[in-house]
């Protein structure tokens, strides 16, 4: 499968806005600054589709980007953001529990882990959550390339092993920066775009 084309196709700012055009969705989740957005950029090798940054905090809105005209890739923002002022994260929280509440055509929740850290406290709430909504579920593990290759084995035994995964979820190491794993993960999109 290849992405021949990628729009964006809008932000939504408030609960249960939704696009225009309704088509299966693919959800990015995780720590803010672990990737998501890099990680939409490289799918549709374009470095300037979703904005990224440094600092954490840069997605605060649902982005649709239209792929192929036919499913989405929805950037959603991060979690975790220690810095962020408490009227900020309760409205992370109304616009994601808007999203997942919303009726939309989810096909997969992808969550990324930054795979040189131990995943967070809140990084095993998200994953509870998208296990027992049984909702198809892959987690990627980011920053690959900061790995020393004899660390990458255990990293991603310690993401199974702290997330509590059960063996049918794939955890697929990645990196945004470097290209590792978007074949696995185009292919896992494709299965479940049809
Ligand atoms: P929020 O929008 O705040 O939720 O963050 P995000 O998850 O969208 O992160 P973003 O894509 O903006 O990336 C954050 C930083 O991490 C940027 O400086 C990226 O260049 C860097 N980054 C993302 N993925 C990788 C990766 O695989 N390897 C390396 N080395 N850096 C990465
Ligand atoms: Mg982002």
């Amino acid at each position: 499968m290849k992405i021949a084309e990628a729009l964006f196709s809008g932000s939504s700012t408030r609960i249960s806005e939704k696009p225009k055009q309704k088509f299966p969705e693919f959800a990015f989740i995780g720590r803010s600054n672990v990737g998501k957005s890099s990680l939409i950029n490289m799918l549709c090798r374009n470095k300037k589709l979703a904005m990224t940054s440094s600092k954490p905090g840069k997605t605060r809105l649902v982005n649709h980007f239209l792929i192929n005209r036919e499913w989405y890739l929805v950037d959603l923002p991060g979690y975790g953001y220690a810095k962020a002022a408490p009227g900020e994260k309760r409205r992370w929280a109304e616009l994601m529990e808007g999203y997942f509440k919303t009726e939309r055509d989810i096909r997969l929740v992808v969550q990324l882990i930054d795979m040189r850290h131990k995943p967070t406290a809140d990084d095993s709430t998200m994953a509870n959550f998208f296990k027992n909504t049984r909702k198809p579920f892959v987690v990627v593990a980011n920053k690959l390339d900061k790995l020393k290759k004899s660390e990458i084995e255990g990293n991603i035994q310690r993401v199974r092993d702290v997330l509590e995964l059960s063996d049918d979820v794939p955890v697929i190491p990645f990196s945004a920066e470097k290209g590792e794993g978007k074949q696995q993960l185009l292919d896992l999109i494709l299965a479940h775009s049809e």
